[in-house]
């Protein structure tokens, strides 16, 4: 049965019981408003650990914008019921803000190499000492042998890799696919405040960077931004960045170094909703 504690002391004691039963903890965070590609966390953290952990918190530090945290979906009775039906989670942690920051709310400050200031780093200030700061408290609470994260949120999940390299932790970090819909929008709380249409019309930011993929065998990168432009332009909804970079340094590139690994990066506004989505390029 799906245990769910709601405060530090208590959590605390179930992680002490496991450490003592020897038992390898799989961990998956969440800011709640669950949807499949959360289940799909679940589901790899199943095969590879004794229990699975997971943990809803909108953590305020992450979110640079005040009126992105207050719309963020909070749907917390319909989560833990998706998590006891899935069959896939042990315990629940649904830690009160001073669980998690009992010296006041504020943000640690990481060097991550240079990767923090690429993309989402640029574009939302503070964002990854925000995700940083929860998460190394949060290993610290759960003391996972593994933890899962999805990589739709890619730049996220190289820089939780680089937090545990900093920190010397032994956890195992593993990226998880991204979940789509059928029509190819990959799965994000977010999507919850999109109408029925405007999730038709958002299918065009993976058909595009499917596009991407093709067109990446055989043009240069500037005519491949270019044609992405121009996918958006008209369209009612706003580009606010599209760009090809190294999966290493992530940095954008503008011409293809041979050896390496590259990925498309996009964000799209959809009426005030922020739809990211990235895609895997490959060379033939
Ligand atoms: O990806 C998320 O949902 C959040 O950024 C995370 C990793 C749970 C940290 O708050």
């Amino acid at each position: 049965m799906m245990q769910v504690f709601y405060d530090k002391d208590s959590f605390i004691e179930f992680i002490k019981t496991q450490k003592k039963l020897d038992n390898k903890i799989g961990f998956a965070p969440t800011m709640g408003a669950l949807h499949a590609g959360h289940i799909s966390l679940y589901r790899a953290a199943k095969k590879e650990n004794d229990i699975v952990v997971s943990s809803i918190f909108v953590n305020p530090t992450q979110f640079n914008n005040p009126d992105d945290l207050e719309k963020y979906p909070r749907t917390i009775d319909d989560d833990i019921a998706k998590l006891a039906d899935s069959f896939l989670v042990d315990a629940v942690y649904v830690p009160r803000i001073e669980d998690i920051y009992p010296d006041g709310m504020a943000r640690k400050h990481y060097d991550f190499g240079g990767i923090e200031n690429e993309m989402e780093g640029a574009a939302r200030p503070g964002h990854f000492d925000g995700v940083g700061t929860v998460i190394e408290e949060l290993f610290l609470q759960v003391q996972p042998a593994n933890a899962y994260f999805g990589e739709k949120d890619f730049q996220q999940l190289k820089i939780i890799e680089k937090l545990v390299e900093i920190l010397d932790l032994k956890i195992k970090i593993h990226g998880v696919k991204i979940y789509r819909e059928a029509n190819g929008l990959a799965m994000s709380s977010r999507n919850m405040r999109l109408s029925e249409t405007e999730k038709q019309t958002s299918s065009l930011i993976y058909k595009t960077l499917t596009k991407v993929n093709e067109w990446f065998k055989i043009s240069s990168i500037p005519e491949i931004t270019s044609r992405v432009k121009a996918i958006f332009d008209g369209e009612n909804m706003e580009l606010e960045y599209f760009l090809i970079a190294d999966e290493a340094t992530l940095k954008a590139i503008d011409s293809i170094t041979e050896g390496k690994n590259f990925r498309a990066f996009i964000v799209v506004n959809v009426d005030n909703v922020r739809l990211i989505d990235n895609l895997h390029l490959d060379f033939i």
